[in-house]
């Protein structure tokens, strides 16, 4: 048995310790906006906060993330900058086929919680490990400037 803190919530799960991140969340605890793209750490559909660092948990295994807490698309909502990204990217309308967006709002929140004035260069910066295949980077752009100018730090 591995015990996890998922998005606040203490949680046991009996899967191997070299089991990815990923498919724990998806498989075992049933949290499915995290999402499959690559597998191999080069798109960022599968970002999570691991104690508040963006992690890709395609090459995570469960084993590294006993004990440390893991915030999963599922419960970024439940802090201000969760829920202002999350209202901006609504605003904007954001999304085109939706698939990279967990991951990129998951990239978004931690650049936003360390750097709440990002300028351009440092918002494609952040992002630049999130791939979106539709080519919504302008309006990513947009979007996180947005919920940090409703967080009182727009450049
Ligand atoms: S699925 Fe993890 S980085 Fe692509
Ligand atoms: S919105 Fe389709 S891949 Fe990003």
């Amino acid at each position: 048995m591995i015990a996890l803190d998922i998005n606040g919530k203490r949680q046991n799960v009996d899967v191997p310790g070299e089991t990815p991140l990923l498919w724990t969340l998806r498989d075992e605890l049933g949290l499915t906006g995290t999402k499959f793209g690559c597998g191999m750490a080069l798109c960022g559909a599968c970002t999570v906060h691991v104690d508040g660092q963006a992690v890709r948990s395609c090459i995570t295994p469960i084993s590294v993330v006993a004990n440390k807490k893991v915030v999963t698309i599922e419960a970024v909502g439940t802090d201000s900058v969760g829920k202002a990204l999350q209202a901006a990217w609504i605003d904007v309308g954001v999304p085109q086929c939706g698939y990279c967006q967990a991951g990129q709002i998951m990239s978004a929140a931690v650049l936003l919680k360390r750097t709440p004035k990002p300028t351009d260069a440092q918002i494609d910066e952040a992002m630049s490990g999130n791939i979106c295949r539709c080519g919504t980077y302008t309006r990513i752009r947009v979007a996180v400037k947005q919920a940090a100018a409703k967080q009182g730090g727009a450049r």
